[in-house]
């Protein structure tokens, strides 16, 4: 069996890999390589981020006269910028941005790009980790610039997803359909080395992650299955320990790593985001992907599966519980109007 070397570069590992897509023709590890160094030069930029006071904060200018940004606009003109001429794209999507991105012209590829820049915006400011969201899709189209069809194409479809977390050391988490393999950025020779291989999502939960300030919004079965999670039944695990950083990376991540389980149902805070708060194509998706080939599971608060949802907008927001599979099955019943007796 193909063993994973723990320490190897993820460019060393990407490549190694290959030989797992028989149809490959190295782009997407070309695509993935160059996608990464747009991830690190986010990494550097975040990690001075407290900086800011000294060297300016966006919409004023540093002290050196320049415009400084904010992190997030950073983030989401930088990738824009590095990917828009990698070669190996035809068109991206961006939480950021309300339209299609094309690519510069002449440089169009086969695959397709959605990403969430900067994950966790209201945790910038205050020192908590944040993190990158990434979804590739082979497009549609047959050749020029992609269209929004090539994006607007179900989880199921993704050929690759992964998100780096900023926080107490970078990491990358990704997957190519082939399971679930984590780098830690070494930063002082700004180099991915692989430390977590073949990551599986623990099958039971310790964690919930769900923010509790919206109970008054949620409908019946989401209050009854929070309050199932917190009641005590020791063979089944209960109570488990609440955790909620407000940055679906980070929530997500940790979940991955210690099993756990992610909620974002639909509520009655906003009527007109009848579909929860996060975004299909830029979070949901690419996360479900990961939980999935991790062993977890991602469903909708209908219970269908989020790799099955055909998007009809780029935008598009859904109700989101993911994580360990064991748990998301029993959200799944509750979500049902079902309830397990113990
Ligand atoms: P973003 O910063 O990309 O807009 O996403 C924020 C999201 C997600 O990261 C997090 O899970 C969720 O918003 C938190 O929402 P609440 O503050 O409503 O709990
Ligand atoms: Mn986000
Ligand atoms: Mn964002």
């Amino acid at each position: 069996m193909h063993t994973k070397p723990l320490g190897i570069t993820v460019s060393r590992h990407i490549l190694d890999n290959q030989h797992l897509h028989p149809e490959a023709t190295g782009e997407l590890s070309s695509l993935l390589i160059e996608l990464i160094v747009a991830a690190k030069t986010i990494a550097a930029e975040v990690n001075r981020a407290g900086l800011a006071d000294i060297l300016g904060q966006a919409g004023k200018t540093n002290v050196q006269g320049e415009d400084v940004q904010k992190l997030d606009e950073y983030a989401n003109s930088l990738i824009k910028r590095r990917m828009s001429r990698c070669g190996y794209l035809c068109v991206m999507a961006s939480e950021e941005e309300a339209d299609i991105i094309p690519v510069t012209e002449g440089y169009e590829g086969k695959y397709t790009l959605a990403f969430d820049p900067l994950d966790g915006s209201s945790n910038i400011d205050v020192n908590v980790s944040i993190g990158t969201i990434f979804s590739i899709h082979r497009r549609r189209s047959v050749n020029g610039q992609g269209e929004e069809t090539d994006l607007l194409q179900p989880g199921r479809n993704q050929v690759a997803a992964g998100y780096i977390i900023y926080g107490s050391s970078t990491m990358l988490v990704f997957t190519t359909g082939q399971g679930v393999d984590g780098f830690t950025l070494d930063p002082t020779v700004g180099e991915f080395y692989l430390s977590h291989p073949d990551i599986t999502m623990p099958e039971r939960a310790k964690y919930f992650s769900v923010n509790e300030g919206n109970t008054i919004y949620w409908d019946d079965r989401v209050r009854r299955y929070i309050d199932y999670l917190k009641a005590e039944n020791r063979p089944t695990g209960r109570p488990l320990s609440g955790r909620y950083i407000g940055s679906l990376v980070a929530d997500f991540h940790r979940n991955l790593i210690s099993g756990g389980i992610f909620l974002y149902p639909s509520d009655r805070k906003n009527p007109a985001k009848p579909r929860g708060k996060l975004r299909l194509l830029y979070e949901a998706a690419p996360l479900a992907f990961i939980a999935e080939q991790a062993g977890g599971r991602a469903i909708t608060d209908d219970g269908r599966d989020i790799l099955d949802i055909e998007p009809e907008e780029l935008h598009q927001r859904v109700p989101l519980i993911i994580g360990s599979k064991a748990a998301v099955d029993v959200a799944a019943r509750f979500m049902a109007g079902e309830e397990p007796e113990a």
